[in-house]
């Protein structure tokens, strides 16, 4: 869920402020990339030299940059980021947030965030159940903050109770929760099928294509971030999703691919079918390595089954959508195979020396919905693409 996820982290002074560094190495871990900014006296508690080394970022601490005198624009680090995290939030803060005092570059950026904001309190045991405290938290609530509440335990003042900031971990875990409760695609279940297939003809040869499978591995990180179930059944390819949730199966042959297809199908809710599965195999496949001879060899072919195909007809609720590759009337073609196939959208996309969509990390594709409206996109990148294909998906689905 955090996977690719910008994080603002805003450390205020407070002893908790030295979790910070693990929290950062966690977000970091989960593939996030993170901005800290801190208040002057945090400092007193992280180095920002460290945390600049963990989150691999410059760390803002002050309106100015000493000795340059560059304004640190605390509305650009707001708008960057995709959530705003404050831990440790001390009381001092929670009044600030509550009142719009805007005196450090953390108050700064929470008046400037149009993220969310997750604050994590942290402060001594009557501090933390103090009225003036509990109405500050409820304020801050209802401005549509959301409030990590801290937890029990041994306290610096070595008090015992409530107030101690909540752990990294759960703190992460937190936010995971929000993020796939608020995603679109949470509790979705994604077939992706991805690269090419090899048909053996012996055991060291096989019948193969260009497919590099990077257009289907980009879908299923994509997916994954927006917080699918993603499985991508892979053929064989040098290329891996990024993100560590992507349940990959590995395949090899187009009979293979067509078994783990139609068995996952069955509890997916979208299938996308960008693998470039073989159209033919070797009638016989030979278990040892057929010796050369003299003259001519000829390999009998047939036919291999259909899978998107076959999901078209054995479709229920699924959202099924297929790729059409093609060198002309890339449009036309495409519109048959979206009803031929019984398919909900179909991505078309052209091949050509000059443009080739193997191999290449780039391509232009159209898209187009079994009610035949077009969505053209311009010439990007392969990851570009893959967020332009699951916006269309979760526009359709809205839509059905
Ligand atoms: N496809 C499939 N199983 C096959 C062949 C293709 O599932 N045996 C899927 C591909 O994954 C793609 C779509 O069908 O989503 C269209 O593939 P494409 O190669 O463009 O077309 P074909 O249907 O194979 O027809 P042709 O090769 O004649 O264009």
């Amino acid at each position: 869920m955090l996977h690719n996820k910008k994080i603002l982290l805003g450390i205020t002074g407070g002893i908790a402020a030295y979790k910070c560094a693990h929290l950062v190495r966690l977000f970091v871990k989960k593939g996030a990339e993170v901005k800290v900014v801190m208040t002057p006296s945090a400092t007193q508690f992280v180095t920002p030299e460290t945390l600049s080394v963990l989150s691999k970022n410059p760390v803002v601490s002050e309106f100015f940059e000493k000795p340059t005198h560059e304004w640190n624009n605390h509305v650009h680090l707001a708008e960057w980021a995709d959530l705003f995290l404050i831990a440790p939030a001390t009381a001092n803060t929670l009044a600030k947030f509550t009142t719009g005092v805007c005196d450090n570059i953390v108050t700064a950026c929470y008046l400037s965030a149009r993220s969310k904001v997750f604050i994590a309190p942290a402060m001594d045991l009557d501090m933390y159940q103090h009225p003036t405290t509990k109405a500050n938290l409820k304020t801050l609530e209802g401005f549509g903050n959301k409030i990590i509440p801290a937890e029990s335990g041994e306290l610096a003042s070595g008090l015992t109770g409530e107030g101690r900031m909540a752990e990294p971990e759960n703190i992460i875990s937190y936010i995971e929760k929000y993020l796939a409760g608020s995603s679109p695609f949470s509790q979705k279940k994604v077939l992706i099928n991805a690269g090419p297939t090899y048909e053996a003809i012996d055991p060291v040869r096989f019948i193969g294509n260009r497919s590099s499978g990077k257009t289907g591995v980009a879908l299923a990180d994509e997916f994954c971030d927006q917080g699918a179930e993603v499985t991508l059944i892979l053929g064989p390819s040098v290329f891996k999703p990024k993100n560590s949730s992507v349940k990959i199966i590995s395949v090899e042959s187009a009979e293979e691919m067509f078994k783990v297809c139609t068995e996952v199908f069955e509890t997916s809710d979208i299938a996308v079918l960008s693998a470039a599965v073989a159209d033919y195999s070797p009638k016989e496949k030979s278990a040892s390595k057929i010796k050369k001879s003299e003259g001519e060899m000829n390999i009998e072919l047939t036919k291999t089954k259909d899978i998107l195909a076959s999901l078209g007809k054995a479709k229920k609720k699924q959202i099924l959508i297929g790729f059409a590759l093609e060198t002309e009337n890339a449009i036309e073609h495409a519109k048959e195979k979206l009803k031929n196939k019984n398919l909900d959208l179909i991505i078309a996309n052209t091949t050509s020396e000059k443009n080739p969509a193997f191999g290449s990390d780039f391509n232009t594709i159209c898209i187009i919905d079994k009610h035949n409206n077009l969505l053209n996109f311009e010439f990007k990148s392969k990851a570009e693409i893959a967020k332009d294909i699951v916006e269309a998906i979760k526009n359709y689905a809205e839509k059905k």
